[in-house]
């Protein structure tokens, strides 16, 4: 098949089923404990599914960092690695597949993406500065802010709709940029920050006509373009299916094309290529020998970057494996699929479907939970409760208490649940949302949450809550009530 043509099965039924282009050939056993015991976990965990132990988790949909299922391929190449502390093959390799499939010319390894942030941010910002972007993401923001500098988030008025037929929701909103750089002046924008498949605001993606205007905007100002590549292959599957342009174009080509629009590219491989640890990359000299010497002295040698040698290997074959549709459609398409379902089956999720997971919207499933007492945070613990799915809040919790100590409260309340690549079965999703619609019609019975353990910083990793009334004993009752002695 030609590498510019999408891979999409029809079924005689019609239905739309996301039929999946590869088979299982290494299996892990699941846990599915009872509720009773789930309810033990998450009074354990301080209603923070973060601080729950996999043996009590059945569905594992925190997150796709790092979850993601190898290929055979790069299971194997990990024998073969090189190990050597400076100049191992395992890294030139690992060079070429970067030019290969981000088309640059130079590259610095990092442990993971996390730490790329942390050499860009030591680099690039100054105390004062600014960072303008299409939506922060919270290891982002930490790291910026550590530096002295602010994030503006410049995203569309489509950005934070539940309910949207927008493509690119993750679109920057280009008038809203010049705005900006008018109002600090362009000397003070340290740099400007697009990130694919926008993880915040749902796993949304942006276009490569809103990269070139940003292109633009960037280039009149002479301010450098930073791109967060952690979901680039989603986004480029999004621009070829949603972008007429790019319709016949081959996804090599949509990331090649979308490389060349910005000066700077990180990642982290947790996600792009199935692995650990992440990267820079760039095609200028000049901005990559400003960070070099930090990789040494944060990460390891250049030739690892605090990465195993096996991981470099497998890293160098997922991110060739990003050029492949089948393999980065497939999380978009499984997300359709449960987005699909749920908005068929009335439960409140938001769309269009990203290429990160599925996003409920807490603050509508849970009207009547207060903001203050965390609804998202509470969804998420309560889906837990009756299920086992483990997702993740993405709401005021993962925000910060301002300068007096007063919560934050989020743009939106959502539970996240991720879709790791190549990794959950189509009945293990249908169970999902089997126990996701019976929470939404027993939703009432779920109350909110407080903190007693409060960390300053990241507080979303490793708080405790505890619910603001015995909610969870009643959902229990329920749950037994209505599924008698089942699982
Ligand atoms: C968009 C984005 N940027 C950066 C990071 C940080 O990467 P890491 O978890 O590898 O430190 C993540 C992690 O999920 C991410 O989603």
């Amino acid at each position: 098949m030609a590498s510019n043509q999408s891979y999409n099965v029809k079924f005689f039924s019609g239905e739309e089923v996301p039929l999946e282009l590869h088979k299982v050939r290494i299996v892990q056993k699941l846990n599915l404990i009872p509720i009773e015991e789930r309810l033990k976990a998450i009074v354990e965990g301080g209603f923070n599914t973060f601080l729950l132990t996999t043996k009590t988790v059945f569905l594992d949909m925190l997150t796709d960092s790092g979850t993601n299922a190898m290929s055979d391929n790069q299971v194997a190449s990990m024998l073969r690695a090189d190990d050597a502390y400076a100049g191992s093959q395992s890294y030139m390799r690992l060079e070429e597949a970067i030019q290969q499939v981000f088309n640059c010319k130079y590259f610095l390894p990092a442990h993971q993406g996390r730490a790329a942030e942390n050499i860009i941010s030591r680099v690039f910002i100054k105390p004062g500065d600014v960072v303008p972007m299409n939506y922060h993401f919270t290891t982002t923001k930490a790291h910026i802010e550590l530096n002295g500098g602010t994030v503006l988030e410049i995203y569309t008025d489509e950005a934070l709709k539940v309910k949207s037929k927008h493509p690119f929701k993750g679109n920057m909103d280009i008038a809203k940029l010049e705005q900006i750089i008018k109002k600090y002046g362009a000397s003070k924008v340290a740099f400007i920050r697009l990130e694919a498949s926008t993880n915040l605001i749902g796993g949304q993606p942006f276009s490569i006509a809103n990269m070139r205007a940003v292109r633009k905007v960037a280039k009149k100002h002479a301010i450098m373009v930073v791109l967060d590549a952690s979901l680039i292959g989603e986004n480029a599957y999004f621009i070829k299916q949603r972008e007429t342009e790019f319709k016949n174009k081959s996804i090599k080509q949509i990331l090649h094309e979308m490389i060349g629009l910005v000066d700077l590219t990180y990642f982290s491989s947790r996600k792009v290529s199935s692995t650990r640890g992440g990267g820079i990359c760039t095609n200028n000299k000049e901005i990559h020998n400003k960070m070099k010497d930090l990789v040494p002295l944060f990460e390891g040698f250049y030739t690892y970057g605090g990465m195993s040698i096996r991981e470099v290997e497998a890293m160098a074959i997922g991110l060739v494996e990003t050029l492949d549709e089948t393999v980065i459609s497939q999380s978009p398409k499984f997300i359709r699929y449960m987005v699909n379902e749920l908005e068929r089956l009335g439960v409140p999720v938001v769309t269009p479907a990203g290429g990160l997971g599925v996003h409920i919207d807490a603050g509508q499933f849970l009207a009547h939970v207060p903001q203050a007492e965390y609804p998202a945070g509470a969804l998420a613990a309560a889906f837990f409760l009756i299920s086992g799915v483990r997702g993740m809040e993405r709401g005021t919790i993962s925000s910060v208490r301002d300068a007096n100590g007063n919560d934050v409260l989020a743009d939106i309340e959502l539970l996240r649940l991720a879709m790791p690549r190549r990794v959950f079965t189509l009945s293990q999703v249908k169970y999902a949302i089997d126990r996701l619609c019976w929470l939404y019609k027993n939703r009432k019975l779920v109350g909110g949450l407080k903190f007693y353990e409060e960390p300053p910083v990241l507080r979303f990793f490793g708080g405790k809550l505890k619910p603001t009334s015995p909610w969870p004993q009643k959902l229990v009752a329920k749950f037994r009530a209505d599924f008698g002695d089942s699982l």
